[in-house]
């Protein structure tokens, strides 16, 4: 049998990146620069590496940035009223607030404060909404990643069987919507569901995003499927590991991400890709 192929979300990441700077020089010389706000509260340390390579994204594709740093125990009512002032500032189209928020902060509140075309994260309720109704809204940027990464193997989505492990609001969710949008049919599994690799094992497309180091093994995977695996766990070791246990689901599976360089890369890119589409919305 032949080795499967490796998805290299890396490479892909800066394929979209390239035609996004085009965009932006473009876009800029009609006088638009699009602008991103990123909000962060509190110390978090892997929220400041996330927040860094955002503000690096936006130097290298000539967007106008801004970060805010805030310290830990700032008020709800502070958060609020910076988003409030980011949501009329006309150079910022895209609004990012880093989660998580301390505990005394309810996320909520401050993501449902976000003006609804300037949600780049695609949290906001009314986004969401549109997400379930099939409305052109901002997509959550991991998701978004998901789908194009599946399309970018060459493997038609349209009726086959996707299998989404995991039911988070920001991954397993919205990548199953996404998946039918494009005509899949979609099964969910999570952490209660009693015979998870017999379901599993009738994916054409397995999308796990279950926050488990290594748990999916070749067990779970029918041979030629297509593997995504979003899961980012740091190990013992200092090591980053996916959900899925690589060296042994990549002898059986089809087209399969790696961890890291498979879906990591491209988050920011669609949240760079969603803050160019809300710059051309809003200047249009
Ligand atoms: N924290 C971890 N992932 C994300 C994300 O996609 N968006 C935001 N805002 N915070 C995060």
């Amino acid at each position: 049998m032949t080795a499967a192929t490796i998805i290299n979300g890396k490479q892909i990441s800066e394929e979209i990146r390239e035609g996004i700077a085009l965009e932006v020089q473009q876009l800029s010389k009609q006088g638009v620069r699009p602008g991103l706000a990123v909000v962060l509260v509190g110390d978090d340390p892997a929220s400041h590496v996330y927040v860094r390579n955002k503000e690096k994204a936006c130097h290298d594709l000539g967007f106008y940035s801004e970060v805010h740093r805030l310290p830990a125990d700032s008020s709800q009512e502070e958060v609020l009223a910076l988003v409030d002032k980011l949501n009329k500032q006309s150079s910022i189209h895209g609004i990012l607030v880093q989660l998580p928020l301390p505990g005394h902060i309810q996320e909520k509140a401050v993501i449902d404060a976000i003006a609804v075309e300037k949600d780049v994260d695609g949290f906001h309720p009314v986004n969401v909404g549109n997400l379930v109704i099939g409305d052109d809204s901002l997509l959550p940027c991991t998701p978004a990643g998901v789908i194009e990464l599946i399309k970018r193997t060459g493997v038609e989505i349209s009726g086959k069987h996707a299998v989404v492990i995991g039911r988070s609001n920001i991954v397993g969710k919205p990548v199953s919507l996404l998946l039918q949008r494009e005509n899949a049919t979609v099964t969910m599994c999570h952490s209660r569901t009693s015979n998870m690799p017999e379901i599993a094992k009738q994916a054409d497309i397995l999308v796990v995003a279950i926050g488990r180091a290594n748990m999916i093994d070749a067990s779970y995977v029918k041979p030629g499927a297509v593997i995504i695996d979003v899961g980012m766990n740091r190990l013992e070791n200092g090591k980053l590991a996916g959900d899925v246990d690589f060296a042994s689901v990549k002898e059986i599976s089809g087209p399969i991400t790696p961890v890291p360089g498979g879906v990591g890369p491209m988050t920011i890119t669609m949240l760079m890709k969603n803050t160019l589409l809300a710059a051309k919305r809003l200047s249009g």
